[in-house]
């Protein structure tokens, strides 16, 4: 298959795989799909929406039949509120009825949503089957579908459920983009923004290069330029998770997985505090971002004009929804949230410097710091 190829090893893992991206391949899906699963694969199930199965899915399981698939579709309904253990049950209810043995695989075609849900159905179906990622939004190729987080959301929270379960191959066809709506191509780009804060000047200098040329709206989702910042996005991304692919826990240094998060505290208190209905996922990242960056210059680790960069570079990604009217109180509860996650206290993933990421839990920060950057931000 034509494209460029992005190895994923796990030290944890005998075998890796790879990130495979390319622009116009769907039509090659069964191929690089045989290759990925080998010839004992009898069955691939399309997981899906009904969104994204009418622009690509007959591509997809034609190319899969073609291959030597036999495959059938199962398709969630849209949106995060759906990404949830009912709609994986009635999944897992599928692959039952279509006999989905541990020979076989789930393909998902979609966004991080479809991907998340599939990957989790794949990996306790028969306690795990081997499952292909089909990413279909920029957030989904640059970040969900790479790295094997997958999960749904529950009453206690979002991706409160879950499981790491890698992929067997992941497929990028950037073309897929076309059909994007704009809003959804601002959330991903603020996800790409969030790996070049963390990774470092090059990565962070070409996404803001990018934006200011071809902001979302304006961009040309196939071309070389971009093709090549998609691959350096996803490279930095597999470089963490390779080197730790659980995210584990005691880790605090500049190259744990913890700082893929950058943003992602506030990010999900914002989502929490709106219902999870007035932010798309990377723009709730987006000001989380600006308001990590606040927080570190409040904190006397970062300057002024690299929080006024982050705040300029943020905002080529596209228009934010506003923050919502809503005191500092209840931000501050919503940021609780988080100590679910991390043994009792928040680990802010904060930034001394672009690609200088430091993990602060909490405790070492003093909370009129905090209050203040929730108040400026609120302000804004
Ligand atoms: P999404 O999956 O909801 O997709 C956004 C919208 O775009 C949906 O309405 C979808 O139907 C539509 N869509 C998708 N591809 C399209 C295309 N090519 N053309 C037209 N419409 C298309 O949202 P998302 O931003 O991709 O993913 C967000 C989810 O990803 C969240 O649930 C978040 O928690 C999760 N996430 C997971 C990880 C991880 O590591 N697993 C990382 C980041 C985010
Ligand atoms: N999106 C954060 C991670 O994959 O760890």
């Amino acid at each position: 298959m034509n494209g460029k190829q992005i190895s994923i090893g796990h030290r944890a893992r005998a075998a890796g795989y790879t990130v495979h991206v390319t622009s116009g391949q769907l039509n090659s899906a069964g191929k690089w799909a045989r290759e990925c699963l080998g010839t004992n694969a009898t069955k691939a199930i399309v997981v899906s929406n009904p969104t994204v199965f009418a622009h690509y899915g007959d591509r997809l399981v034609r190319s899969l039949k073609a291959a030597g698939f036999q495959t059938a579709s199962w398709l969630m309904n849209d949106g995060e509120r759906f990404k949830d253990l009912r709609s994986t049950e009635a999944a897992l209810k599928y692959f039952a009825s279509e006999g989905l043995t541990r020979d076989d695989a789930v393909v998902a075609l979609g966004g991080g949503v479809v991907g998340d849900l599939a990957g989790f159905a794949a990996a306790i179906h028969l306690r795990g089957i081997r499952f292909l990622q089909i990413p279909t939004t920029l957030l989904a190729m640059i970040d969900s579908s790479v790295g094997g987080k997958t999960g749904v959301n529950a009453a206690s929270g979002k991706n409160m459920i879950g499981a790491f379960h890698q992929p067997s191959g992941v497929l990028v066809d950037v073309e897929t983009l076309a059909t994007l709506p704009k809003r959804e191509m601002t959330s991903g780009f603020c996800e790409a923004v969030k790996h070049g804060a963390v990774a470092g000047r090059p990565l962070f200098d070409q996404t803001a290069e990018y934006l200011d040329r071809f902001p979302p709206g304006r961009s040309a989702p196939a071309s070389d330029e971009f093709i090549q910042l998609i691959i350096k996005q996803i490279a930095f991304k597999a470089s963490i998770v390779r080197q730790d692919e659980t995210e584990n826990t005691a880790r605090a240094d500049s190259r744990s997985r913890k700082v893929l998060n950058f943003g992602h505290t506030f990010g999900h208190a914002l989502e929490k505090v709106t219902n999870y209905r007035r932010f798309r996922h990377g723009e709730a990242v987006g000001q989380g971002i600006i308001f990590a960056a606040e927080l570190s210059k409040n904190l006397e680790i970062l300057g002024q004009n690299e929080v006024k960069l982050l705040n300029d570079v943020v905002h080529r990604a596209g228009r934010l929804p506003s923050i919502p009217d809503v005191g500092p109180r209840e931000f501050l509860e919503a940021l609780k949230f988080d100590k679910k996650l991390t043994g009792g206290h928040i680990q802010w993933v904060l930034l001394r410097g672009i690609g200088k990421p430091l993990i602060v839990s909490e405790t070492d920060i003093p909370r009129r710091a905090i209050t203040a950057a929730v108040k400026k931000i609120i302000k804004n």
